[in-house]
């Protein structure tokens, strides 16, 4: 039988068909949060919440444009469990496991709310990712770095993605 969260990366891909931008996102800011997550030494179970949430933090993105034609972070933290959770339960998450992804989607872009080592991790890898996708100015770039990059290997990968440039080192 499939592991959960290689069957959970499979029905996303599913879930974002014809949307590459998207699945590209989600899979780069699993890479991310995997890498830190590892580094930082999280616990098997919190890796996995995290592995998870990474796959369906975006998921609420389709259903805003369609139903709301938009897809800024508070509407895709509003419609987003209720995407996830479905899906989730159909693969077979645990309980307590779907209601804490559930809530890591709910509060992705709610930085003032980060709780724990999951929800860090998953806000630093998103930005990781968005940092290039949405081709960010270096004034941007060291903003956000200084509001919200705590782990020490998240600031490390931020710095080397970011602020090491090939013209010298700024730092
Ligand atoms: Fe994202």
């Amino acid at each position: 039988m499939m592991d959960k969260l290689t069957a959970l990366c499979k029905a996303m891909i599913t879930y974002d068909k014809g949307d590459p931008r998207r699945i590209h996102h989600f899979l780069k800011v699993h890479a991310f949060a995997v890498q830190i997550g590892r580094e930082e030494g999280l616990d098997e179970r919190t890796l996995f919440r995290l592995e998870a949430a990474a796959y369906v933090h975006d998921i609420g993105i389709h259903e805003g444009e369609r139903r709301f034609g938009r897809n800024d972070g508070q509407i895709q933290q509003e419609l987003g469990p209720d995407e996830a959770r479905p899906m989730l339960e159909s693969l077979g998450f645990d309980r307590d496991d779907v209601e804490r992804i559930c809530w890591l989607v709910a509060h992705h872009h709610s930085y003032g709310s980060i709780d724990g080592p999951d929800a860090q991790i998953l806000a630093e890898a998103d930005m990781l990712v968005n940092q290039y996708e949405d081709g960010a100015p270096l004034k941007q770039n060291e903003a956000l770095y200084h509001r919200l990059y705590k782990t020490e290997s998240g600031k490390r990968m931020f710095q080397e993605l970011y602020f090491d440039t090939y013209e010298g080192i700024k730092k």
